[in-house]
């Protein structure tokens, strides 16, 4: 199969790696010559550390390598069966890429799209056949993380939505289906891991360490979201919030934290400036989390039944089934449980009950049940069974 990669940044240099090393002939696409160079040079580097590492050998290493090929023309592209698209994420801009290279292709290549916030449907009109077009999103990085969410606009056919799955499938990912609205699954239903959390900091419930601490001793989350937001970029997280909020037109569930604007204005922005919530200059010391078991299962709690009540009403606006919402959040953010199935392990009584407490602490939209839990509890049902035991 051939693969035409545009854009050959941190996710196009990602995605023609994966593609690569499933058997695709790839060529990778960018305007910017340094951009391909360094694409090159990274593969290089990655390559050589899964020989030492003792995962692939050199005859594979070549292979991968030898798969690729990077070009500087759009027009390169024409013999493509797919392409994938990981340019700058403005609109307009990917508009005229698309329309250009349509007219380049043959009448049944997929034309798609790597956005994290565009709806599919807007890139798709650019297109004299949209029905071609399609979403894929990977995640970053892109060779190691296993999700891949698929998202058919609606003038997306079966058939292209059928062999993207099929493709996407044959380079080793879970695939999720995902309904093209804003944050698709994961951006959305992992708002609240953020949010929550900064509002608990902002009530002054609690420090960065302590709800990181929570979230990490009794979740059995890899990371807390402080470190969390510290490691992807105070801007970059509080940048995806304000789209996703904005998209929702302003549905207060996703309302922004000051905290977070603040500490993005003021150029903390993580890892990448060596202080964000927490301070990451040479022999800085991490503070101590208040240990106070209490008040950890108070704060987890209160983080874990937002998120469930983000992932159900997803699944009650059939943004995607509930194997593919609890898939999305193991696979493509490593939470330790798909939340749906965490509903039902605690029980969605208690959920209702939870969530029901914080709506009549704060009388705040934000804090809103979703009707698809209330029917369940109703019903005495699970997500993921027919009965309650
Ligand atoms: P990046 O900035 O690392 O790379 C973008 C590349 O596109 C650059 O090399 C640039 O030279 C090239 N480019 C810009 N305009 C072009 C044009 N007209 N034609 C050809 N090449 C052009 O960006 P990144 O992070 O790889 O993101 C790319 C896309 O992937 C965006 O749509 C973004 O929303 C999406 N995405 C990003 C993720 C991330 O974590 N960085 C995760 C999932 C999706």
């Amino acid at each position: 199969m051939n693969v035409g990669i545009i854009g050959g940044g941190t996710m196009g240099s990602g995605i023609a790696q994966v593609a690569a090393t499933s058997g695709c002939k790839v060529k990778l696409y960018d305007t910017n010559q340094d951009a391909l160079d360094k694409a090159k040079a990274a593969l290089e580097k990655i390559l050589s550390r899964l020989i030492v590492k003792g995962r692939i050998d050199n005859d594979e290493k070549l292979r991968i390598q030898g798969n690729i090929s990077y070009v500087d023309s759009l027009k390169d592209l024409a013999d493509s069966n797919l392409t994938i698209e990981a340019i700058i994420e403005n609109l307009e801009i990917k508009k005229k890429v698309f329309s250009e290279l349509e007219s380049y292709v043959s009448e049944d290549c997929i034309i798609a799209s790597n956005t994290s916030s565009l709806s599919i449907a807007s890139i798709a009109a650019s297109l004299e056949k949209p029905e071609r077009c399609i979403g894929i999103h990977f995640f970053n990085p892109a060779p190691l993380m296993k999700l891949v969410e698929v998202i058919p606009a609606i003038q997306t056919s079966q058939s292209v939505l059928d062999k993207s799955i099929e493709t996407i499938s044959n380079w080793k990912k879970v695939v999720a289906v995902a309904k093209d609205t804003p944050g698709f699954i994961v951006n959305r239903v992992a708002r609240p891991f953020y949010g929550e959390a900064l509002r608990i900091y902002e009530e002054g419930l609690a420090d960065f360490a302590t709800i990181d601490y929570s979230l990490k001793t009794i979740g059995g989350f890899r990371m807390g979201p402080f470190e969390l937001m510290d490691f992807i970029g105070n801007d970059v997280n509080y940048t995806v919030t304000e789209t996703v909020f904005t998209a929702f037109y302003f549905d207060p569930r996703y309302k922004p934290a000051f905290t977070q604007k603040r500490f993005s204005e003021a150029g903390y922005l993580g890892r990448k400036s060596g202080k964000g919530y927490y301070d990451y200059s040479e022999g800085a010391i991490k503070p101590e989390p208040t240990k106070d078991s209490e008040l950890a299962e108070q704060i987890f709690n209160r983080v874990l039944v937002m998120l469930i009540n983000e992932a159900a009403d997803a699944l009650f606006l059939n943004i995607a089934s509930a194997e593919d919402i609890d898939n999305a959040m193991t696979k493509g953010v490593n939470y330790p449980k798909g939340l749906l199935a965490w509903a039902d392990e605690k029980g969605i009584d208690w959920c209702v009950s939870k969530l029901d407490e914080l709506y009549n602490e704060y009388h705040e939209d934000r804090y809103r049940c979703s009707p698809l839990l209330r029917k369940l509890n109703r019903e005495n049902k699970t997500f993921f069974s027919e009965e309650v035991s």
